[in-house]
């Protein structure tokens, strides 16, 4: 449906639903479909003019939060109204189920260049679709590259240490990227890329409803957050996330009640590598994620 909007009335749409969203208003259902106006006789002008407006509804407010913790992912023009179209895995109540079905619709994807350049494989995420609590990194690296899975290379030993610290299991836990495929020379994403990608991490959010998310280094939190600062500003707090798109709780359609995720922010694995003296930072942030999980704090932090 998006595509067939005039440019115009298109833009006008998405700054108004951005405006909604900002506002903490999420939810829209169509009454009727378009109300358009029919052009008579203007030259130049198509039958029906693009004066076509949606007429959104409230249906759910969001209860007034703490603004300058409450996060709208970014979301362009463009992937707004994608983001907010509605998908096929709303179908299911199962996130398992809904996971197979985001990772049929991105099938073998092209949508960016990352796809022509040093990708192997997409490495789509793995393990728990029920996981309450999810980590997010950059993009996959050479290993996950070969393999198909998230932080299977030293990063991701490093993370199944972090994991284990928390007391927990990678098999509990689910793993993804900003974006799927791996960046040549291990390059950061770039924003285009980022951009085109991230709205399939959404959508894999809002099927597993974790808890619990947490951006794994600078790259993960900005594209998540939408907000660009130093992580010595994103590191400490929370962040209430809920994905661009994610529909609000409904009882009667789904037993697994989800008002959106708490967001937390850590360095990311590679780094600590470099920097083993920053993992006592890192395990902090875990503990912090620990209490918010109701997760038992061992007095061992991260090895
Ligand atoms: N670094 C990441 O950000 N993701 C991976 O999957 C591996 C390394």
């Amino acid at each position: 449906m998006p595509g067939m909007l005039d440019p115009q009335v298109r833009r006008a749409l998405a700054e108004r639903v951005r405006f909604y969203r900002e506002l903490g208003i999420y939810d829209f259902y169509r009454r009727g479909v378009y109300v358009a106006e029919v052009a008579e006789g203007v030259p130049g002008e198509s039958a029906v003019r693009s004066t076509a407006t949606f007429q959104p509804e409230l249906r759910e407010e969001m209860p007034a939060r703490n603004a300058a913790a409450f996060v709208v992912p970014a979301a362009t023009e463009d992937n707004m109204l994608e983001m907010l179209a509605p998908k096929p895995e709303y179908g299911t109540t199962d996130p398992a189920e809904a996971l197979k079905i985001i990772r049929a619709d991105l099938g073998d994807c092209t949508r960016c260049k990352l796809h022509k350049q040093s990708r192997k494989q997409i490495v789509f995420g793995v393990r728990n679709p029920r996981a309450e609590l999810m980590f997010v990194g950059e993009g996959p690296g050479a290993d996950e590259d070969e393999k198909g899975e998230p932080f299977v290379g030293r990063a991701g030993q490093l993370l199944n240490n972090m994991i284990k610290a928390m007391g927990l299991q990678r098999e509990q836990v689910y793993i993804a990227n900003i974006v799927k495929c791996r960046p040549p020379g291990n390059r950061t994403p770039e924003r285009d890329e980022c951009e085109t990608c991230s709205p399939f991490l959404m959508r894999q959010i809002a099927a597993i409803k974790p808890k619990v998310v947490v951006a794994l280094g600078a790259v993960a939190a900005k594209n998540l957050l939408a907000i660009n600062a130093p992580m010595s500003e994103l590191r400490g707090r929370w962040y209430d996330f809920r994905p661009a798109g994610a529909r609000s709780n409904d009882p009667s359609s789904d037993d697994r009640s989800w008002n959106g995720a708490r967001l937390a922010v850590t360095y990311h694995p590679a780094f600590l590598l470099r920097d083993p003296r920053q993992k006592g930072e890192a395990w902090k942030d875990l503990q912090m994620v620990m209490r918010e999980l109701g997760i038992p704090i061992p007095q061992k932090g991260v090895e």
